[in-house]
């Protein structure tokens, strides 16, 4: 097995930024890598039963290959690790039933979803083991990649790191109507990526350290979709990838070996205005981003993930440098996806110009502004994850909003690290960050934002459709770590 995969895992979780350099300088990740063939999530489209599409999924135990001749045990979605695609159509009234198999109480939390509070797979909605939790719900998402994922209580890291995750694409007709590459395994393709740590013995490592609680649980080890450094064989001149950071805690900047630029045609809440020609593109954890990749050229390209240092310890920090996009990774990049050329190839429709037009946000709209600090308080031991000096309380609702209002939201970030802020139900727009205007890739619909050190980020949000003064959504940074450390609040929607 290679080095890359293997080698450096038992000091994996003492410092997973550092140690990637390390292994660098030993050895480069690709230089003596086996590369495994791409792996396409399986499709799960439903059952039509009445005027609902109802599909069955099972959270499991088993036993999953990652790596060369050993094995290890994960947890997923009616498979061994992660879960099938749900196509979902928008409009259409869904019913999702949950059957937990698993010796642990889990949830499954449709991330990005604007529905009722009781259908969203938050801790309230917990799924004892030997238990079935139905979410039945009306589609109202614009087309895009969005994903499910375990939200239980203090146990979301470990329980989406062992596999409790998986994609969404939700499909609409505005979207559809573009010609836009959408042939799934073949010139669309989701991609998950998650950084995981391996023991000698083919075991995941999950961390319990101090470090791995501040820092969140790092691996040195890339999976994509379930694989390690996979192959695709394209057949034709554009591939259409989604992108999903899935990782606990990994910030990357994704980029291709050859410079090759690449243009994004949607954010977290689906299209964005225009195709977004750029280089680089940084996800956080919970983030997505479509990119429409030219390959007109022929030849083998690699898009490859650059790990993203997230600490003020570490000597230079992307304080203020988010906005414009110009953070830079630290280490070695990890592979992705590499790309070769199939001997015959179709060449593609011309990219259309305009995708979806959004309304300009207004921010004259909003009723109020609701501050939101997040800090990481030293004192006792690595100190405390808090929210406006709190940290999650289950028992208590943070913040009430009213139903059919907008709000602006204002994310402050006074600690050392970066953090992706996340808000249920809803998708909103970036008003500006440290004042200044969102970049155009930032310009679409949002449901998570990375704040950085010393950042302030205000969002427009719009409360509509569902209210319920009992039941809570929640707000939280998405370094999973931190969440079940109790970053987290509750927010009702009341009419
Ligand atoms: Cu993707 Cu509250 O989570
Ligand atoms: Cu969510
Ligand atoms: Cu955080």
């Amino acid at each position: 097995q290679t080095l890359w995969g293997i080698g450096g895992a038992a000091v994996a979780t003492v410092g997973g930024l550092s140690l990637l350099s390390n292994l660098r300088s030993h050895a480069g990740p690709s230089a003596s890598a086996v590369q495994s063939s791409f792996k396409l999530p399986e499709r799960l489209k439903g059952t039509r039963k009445g005027a609902e599409t109802v599909y069955d999924l099972q959270l499991q135990t088993g036993t999953s290959n990652f790596l060369e001749g050993l094995k290890t045990e994960t947890i997923g979605i009616n498979q061994p690790y992660l879960g099938p695609l749900l196509e979902m159509q928008s409009g259409e009234r869904v019913k999702l039933n949950v059957h937990n198999t698993l010796d642990e109480t889990a949830t499954l939390h449709w991330h990005g979803f604007h529905l009722p509070a009781r259908f969203d797979g938050n801790p309230h909605q917990a799924i004892a083991p030997g238990e079935t939790w139905s979410a039945q719900f009306v589609v109202r998402q614009r087309g895009g990649l969005y994903w499910y994922h375990s939200h239980a209580h203090k146990r979301s890291g470990p329980q989406v790191y062992r596999g409790l995750a998986g994609p969404i694409y939700v499909r609409d007709e505005e979207s559809d109507a573009l010609d836009l590459p959408s042939e799934y395994g073949v010139t669309d393709l989701p991609l998950i990526v998650q950084d995981r740590a391996f023991q000698r013995d083919g075991q995941l490592i999950y961390g319990t350290s101090m470090h791995t609680l501040m820092m969140g649980m790092l691996g040195d080890t890339l999976l994509v979709n379930g694989a390690i450094d996979p192959v695709f064989e394209y057949t034709t001149d554009l591939l259409r990838l989604r992108l999903l950071n899935g990782s606990n805690a990994r910030i990357y900047r994704f980029s291709f070996n050859d410079g090759r630029s690449m243009r994004q045609i949607a954010s977290d809440g689906g299209l964005l205005a225009a195709p977004v020609p750029l280089t680089d593109i940084i996800l956080s954890p919970g983030e997505r981003a479509e990119i429409l990749v030219d390959l007109s050229n022929g030849q083998p390209a690699q898009l490859v993930a650059h790990p993203v240092q997230n600490s003020m310890m570490g000597g230079r920090m992307m304080r203020g440098r988010m906005g414009n996009r110009q953070m830079r990774g630290s280490g070695p990049e990890f592979p992705v996806l590499s790309l070769l050329p199939a001997p015959t190839r179709r060449s593609a429709e011309p990219v259309p110009e305009k995708l979806l037009q959004l309304p300009r946000p207004n921010p004259a709209a909003a009723v109020r502004t609701r501050r939101f600090v997040m800090n990481m308080p030293m004192g006792m031991m690595g100190g405390g994850f808090t929210i406006n000096g709190k940290t999650m309380d289950m028992n208590r609702i943070d913040e009430r909003v009213k139903l059919d209002t907008s709000e602006i939201w204002q994310i402050e970030n006074t600690s050392m690290m970066a953090h992706p802020f996340h808000i249920h139900d809803v998708q909103f727009r970036i008003l500006d960050r440290n004042g200044r205007p969102p970049s155009a890739a930032e310009s679409g619909l949002k449901d998570t934002v990375l704040v950085a050190p010393g950042e302030t980020v205000r969002l427009l949000l719009a409360f509509s459709d569902y209210s319920d003064p009992n039941t809570p959504y929640m707000y939280h940074c998405h370094i999973l770590e931190h969440e079940d450390a109790g970053m987290m609040g509750q927010f009702t929607v009341e009419a």
